[in-house]
Protein backbone atom coordinates (compact mmCIF):
# COMPACT_ATOMS: atom_id res chain seq x y z
CA UNK A 1 0.00 0.00 0.00
CA UNK A 2 2.78 2.67 0.94
CA UNK A 3 4.87 1.16 -2.02
CA UNK A 4 1.62 1.61 -4.48
CA UNK A 5 1.32 5.70 -3.00
CA UNK A 6 5.31 6.39 -3.79
CA UNK A 7 4.42 5.18 -6.98
CA UNK A 8 1.62 7.25 -8.00
CA UNK A 9 4.06 10.33 -6.29
CA UNK A 10 6.54 9.51 -8.23
CA UNK A 11 4.19 9.57 -11.05
CA UNK A 12 3.93 13.00 -11.25
CA UNK A 13 5.73 14.57 -14.16
CA UNK A 14 8.17 16.74 -11.75
CA UNK A 15 8.46 14.29 -9.24
CA UNK A 16 9.42 11.92 -11.63
CA UNK A 17 12.09 14.30 -13.91
CA UNK A 18 13.15 14.88 -10.06
CA UNK A 19 14.24 11.36 -9.62
CA UNK A 20 15.74 10.76 -12.99
CA UNK A 21 17.86 13.71 -11.93
CA UNK A 22 19.05 12.17 -8.61
CA UNK A 23 20.17 9.06 -10.33
CA UNK A 24 22.11 10.81 -12.89
CA UNK A 25 20.22 10.12 -15.93
CA UNK A 26 22.60 13.20 -17.32
CA UNK A 27 25.92 10.47 -17.31
CA UNK A 28 23.57 8.21 -18.79
CA UNK A 29 22.36 11.31 -21.85
CA UNK A 30 26.12 11.28 -22.59
CA UNK A 31 26.28 7.85 -23.66
CA UNK A 32 23.54 7.56 -25.86
CA UNK A 33 24.83 11.04 -27.38
CA UNK A 34 27.90 8.75 -27.59
CA UNK A 35 26.52 5.48 -29.25
CA UNK A 36 24.15 7.70 -31.69
CA UNK A 37 27.13 9.14 -33.08
CA UNK A 38 26.47 11.05 -36.30
CA UNK A 39 23.17 9.21 -37.65
CA UNK A 40 20.84 11.41 -38.90
CA UNK A 41 17.25 11.45 -37.72
CA UNK A 42 14.32 13.81 -38.76
CA UNK A 43 11.18 11.73 -37.30
CA UNK A 44 11.61 10.54 -33.66
CA UNK A 45 8.94 8.12 -31.70
CA UNK A 46 9.66 8.16 -28.18
CA UNK A 47 8.11 4.65 -27.34
CA UNK A 48 7.26 4.77 -23.19
CA UNK A 49 8.77 8.08 -23.05
CA UNK A 50 7.19 9.41 -20.19
CA UNK A 51 7.52 13.37 -19.38
CA UNK A 52 9.72 13.34 -22.98
CA UNK A 53 12.59 14.22 -20.99
CA UNK A 54 15.39 12.71 -23.89
CA UNK A 55 13.85 15.44 -26.25
CA UNK A 56 16.68 18.18 -25.10
CA UNK A 57 19.00 15.50 -25.76
CA UNK A 58 17.71 15.45 -29.55
CA UNK A 59 18.75 18.00 -32.35
CA UNK A 60 16.18 21.32 -31.68
CA UNK A 61 14.92 20.36 -35.46
CA UNK A 62 13.58 17.09 -35.24
CA UNK A 63 9.82 16.24 -35.08
CA UNK A 64 9.92 14.36 -31.70
CA UNK A 65 6.82 11.94 -30.49
CA UNK A 66 6.38 11.17 -27.27
CA UNK A 67 3.88 8.55 -27.18
CA UNK A 68 3.36 7.19 -22.84
CA UNK A 69 0.08 5.23 -21.95
CA UNK A 70 -0.13 7.75 -18.55
CA UNK A 71 -1.95 10.90 -19.23
CA UNK A 72 -0.44 13.39 -16.34
CA UNK A 73 3.62 12.80 -17.78
CA UNK A 74 2.46 13.52 -21.61
CA UNK A 75 0.91 16.60 -19.69
CA UNK A 76 3.92 17.58 -18.08
CA UNK A 77 5.50 16.97 -21.57
CA UNK A 78 3.07 19.45 -22.90
CA UNK A 79 3.12 22.04 -20.24
CA UNK A 80 7.20 22.55 -20.49
CA UNK A 81 7.51 22.13 -24.69
CA UNK A 82 5.30 24.37 -27.17
CA UNK A 83 4.49 22.88 -29.50
CA UNK A 84 4.77 19.06 -28.14
CA UNK A 85 4.05 15.97 -29.95
CA UNK A 86 2.30 13.69 -27.58
CA UNK A 87 0.40 10.05 -28.35
CA UNK A 88 -1.36 8.99 -25.48
CA UNK A 89 -0.98 5.20 -26.84
CA UNK A 90 0.11 1.85 -26.24
CA UNK A 91 3.75 1.39 -27.09
CA UNK A 92 2.83 -2.57 -28.47
CA UNK A 93 0.46 -1.17 -30.70
CA UNK A 94 1.11 2.37 -32.08
CA UNK A 95 -0.86 4.87 -34.35
CA UNK A 96 2.14 5.62 -36.30
CA UNK A 97 2.81 4.80 -39.94
CA UNK A 98 4.74 2.19 -41.35
CA UNK A 99 8.45 3.28 -42.00
CA UNK A 100 7.94 6.58 -40.92
CA UNK A 101 10.87 7.50 -38.19
CA UNK A 102 14.57 7.62 -38.36
CA UNK A 103 14.31 7.04 -34.82
CA UNK A 104 12.57 5.18 -32.01
CA UNK A 105 13.34 5.36 -28.29
CA UNK A 106 12.80 2.97 -25.97
CA UNK A 107 14.17 3.92 -22.51
CA UNK A 108 13.57 1.94 -19.34
CA UNK A 109 10.24 0.83 -20.85
CA UNK A 110 10.95 -3.11 -21.46
CA UNK A 111 10.72 -3.61 -17.81
CA UNK A 112 7.05 -2.66 -17.69
CA UNK A 113 6.17 -5.29 -20.35
CA UNK A 114 5.77 -9.12 -20.20
CA UNK A 115 7.76 -11.33 -22.74
CA UNK A 116 4.95 -11.06 -25.31
CA UNK A 117 4.47 -7.41 -25.09
CA UNK A 118 7.57 -6.83 -25.34
CA UNK A 119 8.28 -8.68 -28.24
CA UNK A 120 5.18 -6.83 -29.91
CA UNK A 121 6.85 -3.62 -29.07
CA UNK A 122 9.73 -4.91 -30.88
CA UNK A 123 8.19 -5.76 -33.87
CA UNK A 124 6.20 -2.19 -33.76
CA UNK A 125 9.75 -0.26 -33.73
CA UNK A 126 10.84 -2.56 -36.49
CA UNK A 127 7.58 -1.80 -38.71
CA UNK A 128 7.93 1.95 -37.97
CA UNK A 129 11.60 2.25 -38.72
CA UNK A 130 11.87 3.30 -42.43
CA UNK A 131 14.95 1.63 -43.50
CA UNK A 132 18.52 2.73 -42.35
CA UNK A 133 16.75 3.55 -38.75
CA UNK A 134 17.61 3.01 -35.99
CA UNK A 135 16.60 1.76 -32.81
CA UNK A 136 18.03 3.44 -29.12
CA UNK A 137 17.07 1.14 -26.14
CA UNK A 138 17.66 0.94 -22.85
CA UNK A 139 17.70 -0.33 -19.73
CA UNK A 140 18.49 -1.77 -16.00
CA UNK A 141 19.03 -5.43 -15.82
CA UNK A 142 18.68 -8.11 -13.20
CA UNK A 143 21.55 -8.70 -11.51
CA UNK A 144 20.68 -11.19 -8.58
CA UNK A 145 24.25 -10.96 -7.31
CA UNK A 146 23.83 -7.35 -7.37
CA UNK A 147 22.32 -6.01 -4.15
CA UNK A 148 21.83 -2.50 -4.93
CA UNK A 149 20.09 -3.97 -7.94
CA UNK A 150 17.92 -6.04 -5.96
CA UNK A 151 16.89 -3.20 -3.75
CA UNK A 152 16.02 -0.63 -6.38
CA UNK A 153 13.92 -3.45 -8.19
CA UNK A 154 12.06 -4.51 -5.02
CA UNK A 155 10.68 -0.55 -5.02
CA UNK A 156 10.51 -0.59 -8.90
CA UNK A 157 6.76 -0.52 -10.13
CA UNK A 158 7.78 -2.84 -13.33
CA UNK A 159 7.93 -6.31 -13.07
CA UNK A 160 9.66 -7.41 -15.75
CA UNK A 161 13.44 -7.12 -14.81
CA UNK A 162 14.95 -9.68 -17.50
CA UNK A 163 18.97 -10.50 -17.75
CA UNK A 164 21.29 -9.22 -20.34
CA UNK A 165 21.05 -12.89 -22.34
CA UNK A 166 16.48 -12.69 -21.80
CA UNK A 167 16.38 -9.23 -23.52
CA UNK A 168 18.79 -10.05 -26.02
CA UNK A 169 16.79 -13.03 -27.08
CA UNK A 170 14.22 -11.17 -27.40
CA UNK A 171 15.25 -7.79 -29.62
CA UNK A 172 18.19 -9.55 -31.20
CA UNK A 173 15.63 -12.30 -33.02
CA UNK A 174 14.21 -9.01 -34.41
CA UNK A 175 16.48 -6.43 -35.31
CA UNK A 176 20.36 -6.17 -35.86
CA UNK A 177 22.52 -5.15 -32.97
CA UNK A 178 24.79 -2.81 -33.95
CA UNK A 179 26.45 -1.31 -31.05
CA UNK A 180 26.05 -2.87 -27.35
CA UNK A 181 27.75 -1.82 -23.95
CA UNK A 182 26.49 -2.70 -19.97
CA UNK A 183 27.55 -0.12 -17.81
CA UNK A 184 26.44 0.15 -13.74
CA UNK A 185 25.62 2.96 -11.78
CA UNK A 186 22.92 2.04 -8.95
CA UNK A 187 21.97 -0.78 -10.99
CA UNK A 188 23.52 -2.58 -14.27
CA UNK A 189 22.53 -1.71 -17.54
CA UNK A 190 22.42 -2.60 -21.35
CA UNK A 191 22.63 0.13 -23.82
CA UNK A 192 21.74 -1.17 -27.29
CA UNK A 193 21.50 0.67 -30.59
CA UNK A 194 19.83 -1.78 -33.47
CA UNK A 195 18.43 -1.43 -37.11
CA UNK A 196 15.69 -3.38 -38.53
CA UNK A 197 17.09 -3.72 -41.29
CA UNK A 198 16.82 -7.17 -42.91
CA UNK A 199 19.72 -9.22 -40.85
CA UNK A 200 22.81 -10.71 -41.60
CA UNK A 201 23.83 -13.27 -39.86
CA UNK A 202 27.37 -12.31 -39.46
CA UNK A 203 26.01 -9.01 -37.65
CA UNK A 204 24.55 -10.98 -34.69
CA UNK A 205 27.98 -12.16 -33.61
CA UNK A 206 28.92 -11.24 -30.02
CA UNK A 207 30.47 -8.30 -29.80
CA UNK A 208 30.43 -4.84 -29.24
CA UNK A 209 30.19 -2.66 -32.73
CA UNK A 210 30.42 1.12 -34.12
CA UNK A 211 27.27 2.17 -35.86
CA UNK A 212 28.23 1.93 -39.85
C1 LIG B 1 10.54 4.15 -16.19
S1 LIG B 1 9.50 5.09 -17.20
C2 LIG B 1 10.62 5.69 -18.44
C3 LIG B 1 10.12 6.95 -19.09
C4 LIG B 1 11.06 7.57 -20.12
N1 LIG B 1 11.36 6.64 -21.17
C5 LIG B 1 12.30 8.08 -19.46
O1 LIG B 1 13.37 7.56 -19.73
O2 LIG B 1 12.22 9.02 -18.65
C6 LIG B 1 8.58 3.91 -18.09
C7 LIG B 1 7.48 4.54 -18.92
O3 LIG B 1 6.88 3.56 -19.74
C8 LIG B 1 5.49 3.84 -19.80
N2 LIG B 1 4.82 2.62 -20.24
C9 LIG B 1 4.77 1.42 -19.62
N3 LIG B 1 4.09 0.53 -20.36
C10 LIG B 1 3.71 1.18 -21.50
C11 LIG B 1 2.99 0.82 -22.65
N4 LIG B 1 2.49 -0.43 -22.82
N5 LIG B 1 2.76 1.73 -23.60
C12 LIG B 1 3.24 3.00 -23.47
N6 LIG B 1 3.94 3.41 -22.39
C13 LIG B 1 4.17 2.52 -21.42
C14 LIG B 1 5.15 4.30 -18.39
O4 LIG B 1 3.96 5.03 -18.35
C15 LIG B 1 6.38 5.15 -18.07
O5 LIG B 1 6.20 6.49 -18.43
Amino acid sequence: MILKALHRVASFGPVYDLIQTVGGIELVYRRFRRALGEHPYHNVLDLGGGTGRIRNLLSSDCNYYCLDNEAPKLLHFRRRNKNALAILGDATATPVADASMDLAICVAVSHHLNDLELQRMVLEITRILRPGGRLLFYDALWKPKWWPGRLLWSLDRGSNPRTKEALLSIIAKHTRILHQEEFRQAHEYLLLIASADEMQPKDLRNGRRAIP
